[in-house]
C-alpha cells in the first residue's frame, strides 16, 4: 500500500449534544483496504464518531467524503457502510441461514444468488454444518462469526464495527479478533473498528488513532503509538510507561543529552526540535530498561540511573521491580529474562535501551 488510495475522508468534523461538543473537529484520512481502529477511554466519543460515518447522526459541521464523494446528504441505507455492532444482535427466531441471508432478501436478491453468496460466507466463517441452529444455541464466538457473515454478504467493502468483541471472554477474543485480521487481509476488506482496549488495537490494526475527549490526539502504526506516542496521553493509555522529567544539556545531529536529576540520559537525534535548557519528558517502557548489581556496573564500567528496588513481582514470564530513583520518582522495570536466582534487590543500576526512549517536548505534555 505505497500510494494509498483515501476510501473515507473525514474532514473537521464536529458534533453537538446539546451544549457538549462530543465529536471535536475531527480531520481523518481511512486508506482503502486498511484496518483502522479508534482507540480510547470510555466516553471520548469514538462510538459517536463511527454512528456519524454510518450516516445514523447528522455532523453539526464539517465533511464526510466516501470515495471523494460528500456523504453528509446519503441517508445511511444509502451508504455502502453496513455496522456491525457491539450487541451483535442476532434475529432470535432466524436460524443461521436466514440471519446472513436477511439483508439479500430485503433487497429481493434472487434466491440462487442468495444461496451462492450465503454458501460462501458460511465457508468463509467456519459455519458449514450450522445452518439451522438458532442464535442461542451458538456459543458467543460463533454468534460473532454470524454478525460478520450478515454484514460482510451484502457485498460491502467497509465494515464498521463498535467493539464487536467485548461479548466474548478473554480467550474467545483473542481468537476471534485474530480471524477477524486474517479475513480483512485476505479479502482486503476496509475496517474500521472500535476499541478501548489497547492490546486488541495493536494486534489487530494498521492504524491506530487514540482518541480523548472528542478530538483524535495521534494517528499511527502499532509501532508509531507505541514506541513515538505524541503525548503522555498517548504513552499512558497505550501500555505502562515511564515519565522521566529532565532539562536539554546538550545536543548535536546524532544524540541529545538529558539531565534528569543526577543522572544524564542519551537519546537519539529523531528530528526532535530542542534547545539547550529546554524542559523534556522522556518516555521509557519497562521492557526498555535492563537492571544491574552495583558490582556488575563496576566491573564493566557501565552508566546508568541508579536506584533501589522497593518491590518486585513475579509475573510467570517476567519480574517487575519498582525502583525508586529519588523522592519524586520511581521506575517500572519489566525483567523478561529473569536470573534464575530470583529476585534482585537493594541498589542497582539500571541502563536504557537507547533506541527506544522517546522525547515529547513539555509544552505538548
Ligand atoms: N445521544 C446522546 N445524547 C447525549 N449525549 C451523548 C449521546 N451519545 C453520546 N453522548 C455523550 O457523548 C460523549 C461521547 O460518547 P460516545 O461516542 O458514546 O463515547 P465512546 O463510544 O467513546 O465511549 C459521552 O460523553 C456521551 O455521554
Ligand atoms: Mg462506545
Amino acid at each position: 500500500m505505497n500510494t494509498e488510495e483515501i476510501i473515507i475522508k473525514v474532514e473537521n468534523l464536529s458534533k453537538r449534544f446539546g451544549n457538549y461538543l462530543a465529536i471535536d473537529h475531527i480531520s481523518l484520512d481511512i486508506p482503502k483496504g486498511s484496518f483502522l481502529t479508534l482507540l480510547g477511554p470510555s466516553g471520548c466519543g469514538k462510538t459517536t464518531l463511527l454512528r456519524l460515518i454510518a450516516g445514523f447522526y447528522e455532523p453539526d459541521g464539517g465533511t464526510i467524503y466516501f470515495e471523494e464523494k460528500k456523504l453528509n446528504d446519503l441517508p445511511a441505507y444509502k451508504r455502502d457502510t453496513p455496522l456491525v455492532f457491539q450487541e451483535y444482535a442476532l434475529f432470535p427466531h432466524l436460524n443461521v441461514y436466514e440471519n446472513i441471508a436477511y439483508g439479500l432478501k430485503l433487497k429481493k436478491t434472487p434466491k440462487k444468488e442468495i444461496q451462492q453468496r450465503v454458501g460462501s460466507m458460511l465457508k468463509m466463517f467456519g459455519l458449514i454444518g450450522m445452518e439451522n441452529r438458532f442464535p442461542k444455541e451458538l456459543s458467543g464466538g460463533q454468534q460473532q462469526r454470524v454478525a460478520f457473515a450478515r454484514a460482510l454478504v451484502m457485498g460491502k467493502n467497509v465494515l464498521l464495527m463498535d467493539e464487536p468483541l467485548s461479548n466474548l471472554d478473554a480467550k474467545m477474543r483473542v481468537e476471534v479478533r485474530n480471524e477477524l485480521r486474517a479475513l480483512q487481509q485476505q479479502f482486503g476488506f476496509t475496517a474500521i473498528f472500535v476499541t478501548h482496549d489497547q492490546d486488541e488495537a495493536l494486534s489487530i490494526s494498521d492504524r491506530i488513532a487514540v482518541f480523548n475527549k472528542g478530538r483524535i490526539c495521534q494517528v499511527g502504526t502499532p509501532a508509531e503509538i507505541y514506541f513515538k506516542p505524541k503525548t503522555k496521553f498517548v504513552a499512558d493509555f497505550v501500555g505502562t510507561a515511564n515519565f522521566v522529567e529532565g532539562v536539554v544539556i546538550e545536543f548535536d545531529d546524532l544524540f541529545i543529552k538529558v539531565k534528569s536529576n543526577e543522572s544524564v540520559i542519551t537519546v537519539p537525534q529523531k528530528d526532535y526540535d530542542v534547545k539547550i535548557g529546554e524542559e523534556v519528558i522522556l518516555v521509557v517502557r519497562p521492557e526498555c530498561i535492563s537492571i544491574s548489581r552495583e558490582d556488575d556496573i563496576q566491573r564493566n564500567q557501565l552508566d546508568g540511573v541508579k536506584g533501589n528496588i522497593v518491590k518486585s513481582s513475579f509475573l510467570g514470564r517476567m519480574i517487575r521491580y519498582w525502583v525508586k530513583v529519588d523522592d519524586s520518582m520511581q521506575w517500572i522495570v519489566d525483567d523478561f529474562n529473569p536470573k534464575t536466582a530470583g529476585h534482585l534487590e537493594g541498589q542497582i543500576t539500571m541502563t536504557l535501551d537507547q533506541s527506544k526512549v522517546h522525547l515529547i517536548k513539555k509544552e505538548d505534555e
